[in-house]
């Protein structure tokens, strides 16, 4: 398939995926999850692609949730593997391609192995600006706003602010995504029509698209066709269309 370009106007600067549906396209086949998983690993690489040659900005890819750990101990060490053997795998090419890797969630509590791989990946391309790919890893949006009211509250006992002083852009930036822009677009492939706690604070003002295609078979050209969509909506923020943004 060649590359379908990003088309005729802006595209999103922030893009959120939600990648559900690797089990049923597994399922399908008669294979393990696993193999569902692994390939989705490959739409991962495409969806990258196409960020990095269309100007997005920043995506950001809902990989582990806190809710997932309570899958069968098998899926959810395949699961711990395959970040692994993807980090590994990817890595040179992304540092290449001028890719910042962010990590997202309380990824500082996954295994050891895999929390120093992260660490690894977000130092080796720090200085990267070409696309921003942050990985949801043990995330769970109601708990990174609890981290964030835990940090505020931590500070103001160490005497360092003011329960006055808070205010959303002081909430935003103790979030894990602090220093990102809020998400433009979220994509969840597979027919499911939720947001599974995926960045809930963040989404406020987000444009959902929703589409039948498993995230295995997700490539550039369902990119492509949600960005379209996007272009079609009329973003207000709660203004009047004639105001909008
Ligand atoms: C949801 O599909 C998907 C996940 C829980 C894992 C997402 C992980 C990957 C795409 C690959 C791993 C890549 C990295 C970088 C870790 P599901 O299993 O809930 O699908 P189902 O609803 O069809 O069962």
């Amino acid at each position: 398939m060649p590359d379908p370009g990003p088309g005729v106007g802006p595209v999103p600067e922030h893009v959120a995926i939600i990648m559900d549906g690797n089990g049923r396209w597994a399922q399908r086949r008669g294979l393990p999850r696993v193999a569902g998983h692994r390939a989705g690993a490959e739409s991962i690489r495409d969806v990258i692609k196409a960020c990095r040659a269309w100007g997005i900005r920043y995506l950001t890819l809902y990989a582990f949730s806190t809710e997932n750990w309570s899958r069968p101990l098998e899926e959810v060490s395949a699961l711990m593997d395959l970040l692994v053997e993807y980090l590994d795998r990817e890595l040179p090419e992304l540092k290449r391609e001028g890719v910042q890797i962010r990590a997202i969630g309380r990824w500082r509590d996954l295994p050891e192995r895999q929390s120093r791989k992260v660490q690894a990946a977000i130092e080796a391309t720090r200085a990267n600006d070409k696309l921003v790919v942050a990985f949801a890893l043990n995330y769970g949006g109601r708990g990174d706003i609890v981290d964030a009211c835990r940090a505020l509250a931590e500070e103001a006992a160490a005497g360092g602010g003011r329960p006055e002083d808070i205010d959303e852009e002081s909430f935003r930036a103790r979030l894990s995504t602090a220093g990102m822009p809020y998400p433009d677009l979220l994509i969840r492939p597979s027919g499911e029509l939720r947001i599974s706690n995926f960045l809930l604070w963040e989404m406020a003002y987000t444009e959902f698209r929703f589409d039948q295609v498993l995230w295995p078979d997700f490539r550039r050209e369902h990119l492509r066709a949600a960005i379209d969509d996007f272009r079609n909506r009329r973003r207000t923020f709660g203004a009047l269309p004639e105001q909008g943004r």
